[in-house]
């Protein structure tokens, strides 16, 4: 049916094209025959150019909008026929995944703009921080002697391995910390941690390239608390202060 629809449209503007072209041929032909003098095949000519030039806006309005209702049809189309893949085992079409990718960039770059970052280099921050990663991030963006995860491995997008790779800007990395991204698998941490909590992941997930495994260790292992996956505690005894939001709605617009 709505194949039927766009080949209709399709008709409509090939038909409207021909009934223009046929018109013009016409007003030449009588014009020939018809005019006894250079004068009068001039009037005829300019008669015809004023009513075309006249409508040309309204043409071109009424082409347009044609072009865009045939395109929303076909792109309902496509999606009614199930062209779309989505499954996570199939890479975008590199258009997809370069048009995601900017939206994606542009998204956090335009939103992270106010976010303060407070002094990154604080030991107890980064000490809170990498805690916190061995618990809740390390399934997914890997450790230092962790080269491979069964999630991250299905994943796509794939997670960033954090251990080598570092985002540049450390607002940037609160916000998506924070807010999480759509359709990506990378969850938003702010609906269950508050802002000191995310701060100290950015200052560890800063440092985690430069860490050695037993590095990685040592500051996962601080103040006693192993931090490994599954021990995570939610009821927060933590001395260092690892507190989870409340229910309380989410209101601030960072
Ligand atoms: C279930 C898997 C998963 C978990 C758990 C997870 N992430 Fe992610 N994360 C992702 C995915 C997938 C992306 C990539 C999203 C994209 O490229 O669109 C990502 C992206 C990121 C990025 C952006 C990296 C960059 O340079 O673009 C940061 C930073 C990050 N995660 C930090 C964390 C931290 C910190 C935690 C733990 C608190 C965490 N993530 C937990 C899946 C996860």
């Amino acid at each position: 049916m709505l194949f039927g629809c766009i080949i209709a449209t399709a008709q409509l503007i090939a038909a409207r094209a021909d009934f223009c072209h046929v018109q013009e041929r016409g007003v030449i032909r009588r014009a020939r025959p018809g005019a006894n003098s250079i004068a009068g095949v001039r009037q005829i000519c300019e008669a015809t150019e004023t009513i075309n030039h006249g409508n040309a806006p309204m043409k071109f309005a009424r082409t347009a909008l044609l072009i865009a209702g045939s395109l929303a049809l076909l792109a309902i189309a496509l999606i009614y026929a199930g062209v779309f893949n989505v499954g996570a085992d199939t890479p975008h079409w590199p258009l997809t995944y370069t048009t995601m990718n900017l939206i994606r960039a542009r998204s956090i770059a335009v939103r992270a703009r106010d976010v303060p970052a407070p002094q990154l280099d604080n030991p107890a921050l980064i000490a809170t921080g990498a805690r916190h990663y061995a618990a809740m991030c390390v399934e997914c963006h890997l450790a230092p002697d962790e080269k491979e995860s069964d999630i991250r491995t299905g994943l796509y997008p794939q997670p960033p391995d954090l251990t080598r790779h570092r985002h540049a800007n450390p607002e940037e990395t609160f916000w998506i910390i924070k807010h999480g991204i759509k359709m990506s698998g990378m969850p938003a941490w702010g609906k269950t941690h508050e802002d000191p909590i995310i701060w100290g992941l950015v200052a560890f997930v800063q440092k985690l390239p430069e860490l050695t495994p037993a590095e990685y260790k040592s500051l996962v292992m601080t103040d006693g608390h192993a931090g490994m996956p599954g021990s995570h505690d939610h009821d927060h005894a933590h001395p260092s202060g690892h507190s989870h939001r409340s229910n309380q709605p989410h209101t601030d617009k960072q």
